[in-house]
């Protein structure tokens, strides 16, 4: 059976070459091959958020952009949710840490393929894009508004007055701002649901692999190939960077430093574990507009472990030719710095109690090309 199997991924790995037959190039195995088709097709299917009425409402998508665009809403009428999340430049700010009325300890997240999260925020501090939505607004190191600004701004515009009666059935209601603050967060999500990463040379690959079409196979560059071989073999990516969308939406320590400066740490899903348990706005609360409170168990059964501490969302890597620089502190300039880093990582510096999957992988300096050529090939360029 083995030798069978060995034959059979010999015959791909002939079949994948590519016109320049080289017998040194290394090429997919059939088990790396197995786990490539695993992250595709793209895109994937989506059903419309149940704790959301607005979710998937051309109506509400059309007020949720407006507001997202808006700086109105804002505390000094200056800052929208664009000036951080740009579209134009992958819907974050290309900052090392973001830029609110100071600058922020994280990395600006890119918007992209949102809709697929299970968490939000580096730390997931919330456990839907609705509740994520209202966090900028409030907080006053971002937009610095009050729930009464921002409603107050919305009655005092004609058409944002009417567009929100519109979806929500009723005028925004200035005596229950958190109701009404709720439902902006709704439409700003079934916005932000909309923006999603179109396909990528690596999909048109993994469906060419899936089809046996070798001839569009043959059309993937030689680099990548070669930097999948590395992430689907040795590097062990996909143990965290799973499924579609390259994340398995879980939490997990790569080993960035959490240090923030003297005396300062960045808890990461341990501090967003403590929000989450504090917040009303989750799924298994009474915002939820899902009568079965799907995903309640989410919130219901997390806890803080010691483990959490400097743990951060393992984010997609879909689009990353877009997003630098990287990771939550935005610590790493470019895709090469991420490769290097995986490389020749202080496996010191992980969690003793963490997932022990990480190993430097001390790649000379053609496997660090073609890995990063294969994270480039993610992206819709
Ligand atoms: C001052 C910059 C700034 C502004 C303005 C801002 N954001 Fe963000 N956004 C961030 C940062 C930084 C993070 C990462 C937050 C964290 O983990 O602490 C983030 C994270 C998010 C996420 C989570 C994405 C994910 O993958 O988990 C969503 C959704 C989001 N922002 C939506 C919005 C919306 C909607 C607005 C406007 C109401 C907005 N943001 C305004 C900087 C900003
Ligand atoms: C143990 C889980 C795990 C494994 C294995 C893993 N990663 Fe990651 N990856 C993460 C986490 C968590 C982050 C965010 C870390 C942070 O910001 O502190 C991350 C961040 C990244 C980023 C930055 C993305 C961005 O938007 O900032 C890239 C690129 C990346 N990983 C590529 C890889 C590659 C290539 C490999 C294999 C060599 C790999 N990862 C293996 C968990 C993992």
């Amino acid at each position: 059976m083995r030798v069978a199997g060995r034959l059979l991924a010999l015959v791909v790995l002939t079949l994948l070459a590519t016109g320049t037959a080289n017998s040194a190039e290394p090429v997919l195995s059939q088990s790396q091959i197995d786990k490539l088709l695993l992250h595709g097709p793209w895109p994937v299917q989506w059903d419309r958020d149940p704790s959301n009425r607005v979710s998937g409402n051309p109506n509400a998508i059309a007020l949720g952009r407006d507001l997202f665009f808006s700086p109105k809403l804002s505390g000094n009428g200056k800052m929208s949710c664009a000036t951080c999340h740009h579209p134009g430049r992958g819907w974050t700010d290309r900052l090392p840490q973001g830029l609110g009325t100071t600058k922020l300890d994280r990395n600006t997240q890119s918007l992209f393929n949102v809709r697929l999260n299970r968490w939000f925020g580096w730390d997931g501090q919330n456990d839907n894009l609705w509740a994520q939505s209202i966090r900028p607004l409030l907080d006053p190191k971002e937009m610095n508004a009050s729930a009464g600004h921002v409603v107050k701004v919305v009655n005092g515009d004609p058409e944002l007055a009417e567009a929100y009666e519109n979806v929500f059935g009723a005028a925004p209601d200035t005596a229950n701002l958190e109701l009404t603050l709720v439902n902006l967060g709704k439409a700003m999500a079934a916005f932000q649901e909309t923006i999603v990463s179109g396909r990528s040379p690596f999909d048109a690959f993994r469906d060419a692999l899936a089809k046996g079409d070798e001839k569009a196979a043959s059309a993937y560059p030689a680099a990548a190939k070669r930097g999948a071989a590395l992430f689907f073999g040795r590097g062990n990516c996909t143990f965290c960077h799973t499924g579609p969308n390259f994340t398995n939406g879980e939490f997990q320590d790569a080993g960035v430093p959490y240090f923030l400066g003297p005396g300062r740490v960045d808890k990461g899903r341990y501090a967003g574990i403590g929000k989450l348990k504090a917040s009303k706005l989750t799924l298994a609360g009474d915002y939820s507009d899902d009568p079965a409170k799907t995903g309640a168990w989410k919130v219901r059964g997390v806890r803080a472990l010691h483990r959490n501490f400097g743990e951060f969302k393992v984010p997609s890597l879909r689009n990353l030719t877009q997003t630098a620089p990287y990771m939550h502190n935005g610590s790493l300039a470019t895709l090469e710095d991420v490769v290097r880093h995986y490389s020749e990582i202080d496996v010191e510096r992980l969690h003793a109690d963490g997932t022990r999957v990480l190993a430097p992988l001390h790649l000379n300096d053609r496997e660090v090309k073609d890995l990063v050529a294969f994270l480039e090939s993610l992206s819709t360029g």
